[in-house]
């Protein structure tokens, strides 16, 4: 899935509201447009198309994008420098399946938020923090 809201016009009409408690009902009702072999745009900014992990990141990576994958065994985010428009991987519960780590970590570097093992949406607030804070003082790379 792929979220990139309008932000400009008329709520409704160009572009949806959306709050925190919404998302859960969106991507339920995005899966049901999923269309077999076809980038789906559900909502303005909101597609749907089915694509393994390895794809996703290679294409990312092919648009010169830097990709982190996100490990605690990772080097210290703050210490990497990081570029613009990077691209955080992140695990679920389970962590990212071995098999796929494996080609991930040619595509991209490790990247660590400290030692300790955080919830996955505990982890993107805390990138997201760090890049503001960057990009606040003027270090985004
Ligand atoms: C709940 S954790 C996965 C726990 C899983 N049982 C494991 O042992 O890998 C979810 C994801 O958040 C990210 N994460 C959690 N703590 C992190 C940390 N300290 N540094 C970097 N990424 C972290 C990783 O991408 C991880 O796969």
């Amino acid at each position: 899935m792929e979220f990139e809201p309008v932000t400009e016009g008329k709520t409704g009409m160009d572009k949806i509201y959306l709050s925190k408690k919404d998302i859960a009902g969106l991507i339920k009702k995005m899966l049901y447009k999923y269309k077999e072999g076809k980038k789906n745009e559900v909502f303005p900014g909101y597609w749907i198309e089915k694509k393994g992990l390895l794809k996703v990141v290679e294409e990312l990576s092919e648009k010169e994008k830097s990709i982190y994958i996100l490990d605690p065994k990772g080097e210290d985010i703050r210490e990497i420098g990081i570029g613009k428009n990077p691209v955080f991987v992140v695990g679920d519960h389970l962590g990212l399946p071995q098999k796929e780590l494996k080609r991930l970590k040619k595509m991209g570097k490790l990247v660590s938020i400290g030692k300790r093992k955080y919830f996955a949406s505990q982890t993107i607030a805390i990138v997201n923090n760090e890049i503001d804070r960057l990009e606040d003082s003027g270090l985004l790379e």
